[in-house]
């Protein structure tokens, strides 16, 4: 009896046992299977078609349009954010500011109705940067970065509404570290006003583009000037930056020593962004020393092809000039008439020089591009009296958009300013034919530039209600040529909105892709002054004009 229980207690125990492994078995079993299958899963996701990412460029046609949030309540919200950040007093909502701060009478984009931002939000320091980007990133809103506002291509048009930022209250130079020639600057930071300060070191920050332009937006359009023939331009003299990035994170790019070769060269890929990577909060240039003297000479010729033709010679035979400008026979009676100088010059095809260096070598450069001017059939040869007279001088010739701009009369009225850049020996070919056409166009149009570095522009007048088309054409025509003559659709004014669809024609379609990629690799949402550069959705049919 008792061996008989025990034998069943046994089998009974026995049986539990096989029953508890048999469960085991079947978790294990379950586990094995899902593990297994999902193994088999993603080795199939994997092996299948890739997401679109994993390309190395964005094509046009894989952009998603960018979703933004400027509704009432949303901004509204913002609004009371960005007032804990800057105070109430700091973000303005008038009319007047909202539009000058998304367009301007000199810009050659046609400001549009709603080209508007919401409010016009003033941070006093990188950290209320960054704070108001961290907002602007959880609440999807546009923004778009404001300086000096002289730009041109309708670079800080709001066509996506949203928040403007502008830089006015970080208007500090930081730190001038003399024997290192470098200077540390906030981004609303004049270059004139600069150059006042660093001339009383005896020292000089080269690049000069519109007077009323700011470091912020100087190193967003990678301008240069009149200077860039000796100096180069933005590009050459910012050693660092400190950006803020669409998600608010603070980053700089290297440190202050003239030359670098640690990693990826952030600085210049946001030199010439025009705040759609990032936005400069601070700003390390390069800065040299004064030439000891200086002198600027006014040569006249019979033909722009003739001016043209004297920049190719003195060019081509290296005199170290400091600047050569032309200014065609349009120009100089613009000048004439808005009495931007004391002395009326000749109403004739004209290069102004500028000589720098000691007062042997800038006497030497003189006899030797007189006697090139001579070749090239000159007129006449005159200087600047004195330095007051230099600085009248080149003061008009950076003004020659506001002479231009004097000749209009009434509301219809608009001017287009264009920027190109060719090859040097394609200068003469390309000056002669722009200026035919203007003529040809009835037009008023002026040409003037950088010739030195074979930069020019157009500057036309035209009525808005009868002639846009044909200041189109002409600029279109314009930019084309340069670009079959192995040039840029922009020498040194940038991108903006006007010059976009030029790209594809001047550096390739794939070469814009990867532009494109890098723009949402820093800015997948599309925030930053969207639109800019390069598009970023494609275009509605029949907004790209055919080449
Ligand atoms: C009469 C006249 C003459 C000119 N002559 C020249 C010339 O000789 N050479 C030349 O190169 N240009 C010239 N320009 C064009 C203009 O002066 C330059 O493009 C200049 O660099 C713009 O600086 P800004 O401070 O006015 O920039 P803004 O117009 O304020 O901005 C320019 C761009 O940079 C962005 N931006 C502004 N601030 C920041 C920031 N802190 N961080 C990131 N992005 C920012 C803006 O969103 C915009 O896209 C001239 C313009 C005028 C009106
Ligand atoms: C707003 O700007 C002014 C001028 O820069 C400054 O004096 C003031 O303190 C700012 N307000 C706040 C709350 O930061
Ligand atoms: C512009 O064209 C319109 C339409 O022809 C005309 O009424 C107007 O007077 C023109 N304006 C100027 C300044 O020429």
């Amino acid at each position: 009896m008792y061996k008989r229980i025990e034998r069943e207690k046994a089998v009974q125990y026995d049986y539990a046992r096989r029953q508890h492994r048999t469960a085991y078995g079947n978790f294990f079993a379950t586990v094995f299977v899902i593990l297994c299958g999902g193994a088999i899963g993603y080795y199939w996701g994997q092996s299948g078609v890739r997401p679109p990412n994993a390309k190395s460029t964005t094509p046009l046609a894989d952009t998603v349009p960018p979703k933004h949030d400027i509704s009432e309540a949303n901004m509204e919200a913002a609004w009371t954010d960005f007032r804990d950040i800057v105070g109430r007093e700091n973000i303005s909502l008038e009319r007047s500011e909202l539009e000058s701060h998304s367009g301007s009478s000199w810009s050659s984009h046609p400001s549009q109705p709603g080209d508007v931002p919401f409010a016009v939000v003033k941070p006093a320091n990188t950290v209320e940067v960054s704070a108001i980007m961290k907002i602007c990133h959880e609440r999807r809103i546009p923004v778009t970065a404001y300086s000096g506002g002289t730009s041109l291509e309708g670079h800080f048009a709001a066509t996506r509404g949203g928040i403007c930022i502008d830089f006015s209250r970080m208007d500090q130079i930081l730190k001038l570290n003399k024997e290192d020639l470098d200077v540390i600057v906030q981004p609303a930071v004049g270059w004139e006003h600069l150059n006042e300060e660093l001339g009383k070191s005896n020292l000089f920050f080269p690049p000069d583009p519109g007077p009323g332009a700011m470091i912020g937006g100087m190193v967003g359009t990678g301008c240069s000037g009149t200077n860039a023939y000796r100096y180069g331009t933005m590009k050459d003299w910012v050693l660092s930056l400190t950006v803020v990035l669409a998600d608010g994170t603070i980053i700089k790019t290297r440190q202050r020593p003239r030359k670098s070769s640690a990693g990826y060269d952030l600085t210049r890929m946001f030199i010439g962004s025009e705040g759609t990577l990032g936005l400069v909060t601070e700003a390390v240039l390069k800065v040299t020393v004064k030439p000891q003297h200086t002198s600027v000479a006014v040569c006249a010729f019979p033909s722009i092809r003739h001016a043209a033709d004297c920049v190719f010679r003195v060019v081509g035979a290296g005199v170290p000039i400091a600047a050569i400008e032309i200014l065609d026979d349009v120009q100089m009676k613009c000048i004439n008439d808005a009495g931007s100088t004391s002395k009326s010059w000749k109403e004739e095809p004209t290069l102004f020089f500028k000589f720098a260096g000691t007062p042997s070598s800038v006497k030497e450069q003189i006899s030797q591009v007189q006697g090139m001017a001579k070749k090239s059939g000159s007129k006449s040869f005159e200087f600047a009296r004195n330095e007051a007279e230099q600085v009248e001088l080149w003061s008009a010739r950076k003004e020659a958009l506001w002479a231009t701009m004097g000749k209009m009369e009434g509301e219809d009225m608009a001017v287009w300013t264009t920027d190109v850049a060719v090859p040097i020996s394609r200068l003469p070919l390309i000056i002669e034919e722009t200026k035919d056409k203007i003529a040809r166009s009835g037009l008023l149009g002026s040409i003037v530039g950088h010739v030195g570095d074979g930069n020019f522009h157009a500057i036309l007048l035209y009525n808005k209600t009868t002639e846009f088309d044909k200041a189109h054409t002409l600029v279109h025509d314009m930019v084309k040529r340069a670009i079959e003559l192995e040039g840029t659709a922009t020498g040194e004014h940038g991108v903006g909105l006007v010059k976009r669809d030029y790209l594809p024609h001047e550096v390739g379609t794939t070469t814009v892709d990867a532009m494109r990629r890098l723009k949402l690799a820093f800015d997948p949402m599309c925030i930053l002054n969207a639109d800019k550069i390069v598009r970023v959705q494609m275009p509605a049919e029949g907004e790209v004009e055919e080449w």
